[in-house]
């Protein structure tokens, strides 16, 4: 959770613009995600709903998909903003980080207070991982 100031506010930042994106006309609840890939990149996602409500994809997920096909696949940290409150990723997107940041460093973005820092691996002690797969 070694992480600059400044990379943080970076981060926020990204992750407050793209929710701006965000299309939540059915929960009304805007999400932004910002990724820091290991190359130094920023990627981001913002919440996409549907009128067939379960077919939503969440800011975070939005971000990673958004990333692979950038053909980026490693990241250090994820900035997430919300309307009004500091939210934690949802169990879903906890575990797409995962694959791609184990030791991922989770931003949430406080719009009353300083941002709160938590680690991915304390949000998602036992993640389902590849190894899993082997034979
Ligand atoms: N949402 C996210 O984008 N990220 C989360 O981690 C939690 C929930 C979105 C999904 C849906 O569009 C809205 O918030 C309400 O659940």
């Amino acid at each position: 959770m070694d992480i600059e100031q400044n990379v943080v506010t970076t981060l926020v930042e990204a992750a407050r613009e793209v929710r701006n994106n965000a299309y939540a006309p059915y929960s009304g609840f805007r999400v932004g995600a910002a990724l820091l890939a290991e190359d130094g990149r920023i990627i981001v996602g913002c919440n996409v709903e549907n009128s067939s409500y379960s077919l939503t994809c969440c800011a975070e997920r939005s971000a990673v998909f958004t990333a692979l096909s950038a053909g980026i696949a490693a990241f250090h940290a994820v900035a997430i903003s919300a309307d009004g409150k500091a939210v934690p990723p949802c169990g879903a997107c906890r575990q797409v980080l995962s694959e791609f940041g184990p030791e991922l460093t989770v931003i949430l973005d406080d719009p009353s207070g300083t941002p709160r820092t938590l680690s991915l691996v304390n949000l998602l002690p036992e993640p389902f991982t590849p190894d899993f797969l082997k034979k």
